[in-house]
């Protein structure tokens, strides 16, 4: 039987791989393993499937971005620091035509400066910052009402 499920990616940017330890009193105690997992719950209760990428590269970002193309209906994007830098995630998310959601663990306008601009908010179809590793469940719900509305 052909899988008629929304498939989704989610894209965890550099240094998340050490949640769980990386500034707590920012980030929580909960690994990047642990939200992963809570996302493949979730999945299953929103009946469409998800695949997570965690990279320190943003070339490798980059390249999964472009082959999102074709392969999901959507992902959820924490890009880390790079929502802060890099004019060539913004450009990439806006050439593949596939909706991202921007996500953060972290409120970045409640925080330094520097966070308070993304390069990559205008081209995602929104943002959720702020609310910990619900930030991902939240995220990962607005894509698929979004999808199932189009
Ligand atoms: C972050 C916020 C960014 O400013 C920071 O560089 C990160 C994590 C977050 O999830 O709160 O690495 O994207």
């Amino acid at each position: 039987m052909t899988d008629t499920r929304p498939a989704l990616l989610v894209l965890h940017g550099p240094n998340l791989n050490l949640l769980g330890t990386r500034e707590p009193h920012i980030y929580g105690h909960h690994t990047l393993e642990a939200i992963n997992s809570q996302l493949a719950s979730l999945a299953e209760t929103l009946q469409c499937s998800v695949t997570c990428q965690q990279s320190n590269h943003e070339g490798q970002l980059i390249d999964w971005l472009q082959q999102a193309r074709g392969r999901y209906q959507g992902v959820v994007l924490n890009a880390a620091g790079l929502t802060h830098t890099s004019v060539a995630l913004r450009d990439t998310i806006a050439a593949i035509g596939v909706p991202v959601v921007e996500c953060h663990l972290s409120n970045i306008h409640a925080r330094e400066a520097f966070r308070h601009h993304s390069y990559t908010a205008a081209v995602c179809l929104g943002v959720v910052a702020g609310f910990g590793p619900q930030s991902y469940h939240l995220a990962l719900r607005a894509l698929v009402d979004h999808i199932r509305a189009a």
